[in-house]
């Protein structure tokens, strides 16, 4: 793919001797020293545990200033990408280019017609604990839509490749509104294909069979708008995940899986469940004192969720936006005195005048706003990350796709800094002290 240019050279002086590498310029963003022929030429590795300052791959999808809180789509301000709708940013995302009339028509036609999944998928389900994580479910279930079409995804033919890619944004919400309906003893709601996506996604999650469910537009546009906010974030780590699991040619739907394993964690997208139980937690706003107390104390673990992010140093562009449909939703669902929204606005003002948290640029990311926002839209906890998978299935196979089409793509495989032990001899069990 390379399409960066090489305008300067980098030297690097190990012991007496000296190697230049080329310095690649992005069209945005800092200068990239490619290091690729290092091994080669000094017999040395580079050291930087979790990529602080690594780019693993070129990509032209997404691009975030984290100092100035900028996030753009294939170029576009995150704030104008929202004005359109979900699917449009899919297609946005995958394509490159915003849809014309007629492009955005096809493509909406193309989803819709593969919301359905597999019969034999609720049979499948029905092997889970009642009580299963619905994440639990949705690593297991996308995981085992690789057992569905892994045939007919042979991932060195595009046209197989768009396939997969429209099938994973149409089922995934599927499996999540099943997901929901598993762990709650309710039946299964199919699709409703005149729908938009968040109504539908809304529909197969809160209708009942027994009752005529109507749609609140309100509610629905406001889904709509968090996911194209969890669209796609660059190289985050469930996306890192997708592109190393996709490296070695693995089953698409299998690294979704692997990349929704990833997402799971209260670092990454389980900060949001993670960051509503922490404000409920705290309560009232006396209590507040004593939980920046705790996130400052090194001794202790908690950490304030919804808070910090390791490229955003600045405000993240879609904690304001999200923090505006939380004030939307929760006036149009009658929860504007929600005693948690107190906490969090009082919590958010504090902490954004503390010396720590200034600091070390340290402020309110996505999460922080958007458990409340997602409990007054009726999800329960549990649910939220799944939420978070079903929006950033199309930035993951935006990237998926990149890195396929990329000629210069290899399986990713780090290198390590061993400290272990150096050779020693093997004692039989019976010689064992
Ligand atoms: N509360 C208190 N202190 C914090 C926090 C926080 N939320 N985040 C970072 N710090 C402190 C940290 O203790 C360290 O202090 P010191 O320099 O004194 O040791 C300093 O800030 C730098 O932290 P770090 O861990 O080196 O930063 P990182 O870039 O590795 O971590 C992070 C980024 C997102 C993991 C972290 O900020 C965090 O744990 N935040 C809370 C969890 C959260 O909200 N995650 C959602 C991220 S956004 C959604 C997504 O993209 O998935």
């Amino acid at each position: 793919m390379d399409a960066s240019n090489t305008s300067k050279t980098a030297t690097l002086t190990v012991g007496n001797k000296s190697y230049d590498f080329p310095v690649k310029n992005g069209t945005e963003g800092p200068d990239v020293v490619d290091i690729s022929t290092l091994y080669n030429k000094a017999g040395i590795f580079t050291y930087d545990p979790g990529f602080m300052a690594t780019a693993s791959c070129e990509s032209k999808i997404t691009y975030i200033d984290g100092d100035a809180g900028i996030l753009r789509y294939r170029g576009y301000p995150i704030e104008q990408v929202a004005q359109g709708d979900f699917l449009e940013t899919c297609y946005l995302l995958l394509e490159g280019e915003l849809p014309n009339k007629a492009q955005k028509a096809d493509f909406v036609n193309r989803v819709t017609n593969h919301t359905m999944v597999h019969e034999q998928m609720a049979r499948f389900f029905q092997g889970f604990r009642r009580d299963a994580h619905p994440m639990a479910v949705m690593v297991a279930s996308v995981g085992a839509l690789s057992a569905f079409y892994h045939d007919s995804t042979d991932i060195n033919d595009p046209h197989q490749r768009m396939v997969a890619s429209m099938r994973m944004i149409a089922k995934v919400p599927t499996l999540a509104a099943m997901a929901y309906k598993y762990t709650i003893g309710q039946p299964f709601i199919y699709p409703q294909n005149s729908l938009d996506y968040a109504s539908n996604f809304m529909r197969m999650c809160f209708a009942v069979p027994c009752e005529e469910y109507k749609v609140n537009p309100v509610l629905s546009r406001a889904l709509d708008k968090i996911f194209i906010l969890h669209a796609d974030h660059e190289q985050n780590a469930s996306t890192n995940t997708v592109r190393s699991s996709g490296s070695s040619g693995a089953n698409p739907f299998a690294c979704i899986a692997a990349g929704i394993a990833c997402l799971w964690g209260p670092a990454h997208g389980g900060a949001n469940e993670a960051a509503l139980k922490m404000l409920t937690e705290i309560g009232d706003v006396k209590n507040i004192p004593a939980f920046i107390k705790r996130a400052k104390d090194k001794e202790d673990l908690f950490r304030v969720m919804g808070f910090g992010h390791r490229v955003y140093k600045n405000y993240d562009p879609r904690a304001k936006i999200m923090q505006q449909l939380c004030h939307e939703v929760l006036k149009e669902t009658g929860h504007e005195n929600d005693p948690v929204l107190q906490v969090a606005l009082e919590f958010e003002r504090i902490l954004l005048s503390d010396d720590y948290f200034i600091s070390r640029k340290l402020y309110p990311n996505v999460d922080f706003y958007s458990g409340i926002t997602l409990k007054a839209l009726g999800f329960p906890t549990s649910m939220f990350t799944v939420l978070f998978a079903v929006a950033r299935t199309v930035g993951w196979i935006a990237q998926w796709k990149e890195m396929i089409d990329d000629p210069n793509y290899k399986i990713a495989r780090p290198r390590q800094l061993y400290t272990g032990d150096v050779e020693r001899q093997y004692i039989p069990l019976d010689k064992r002290k």
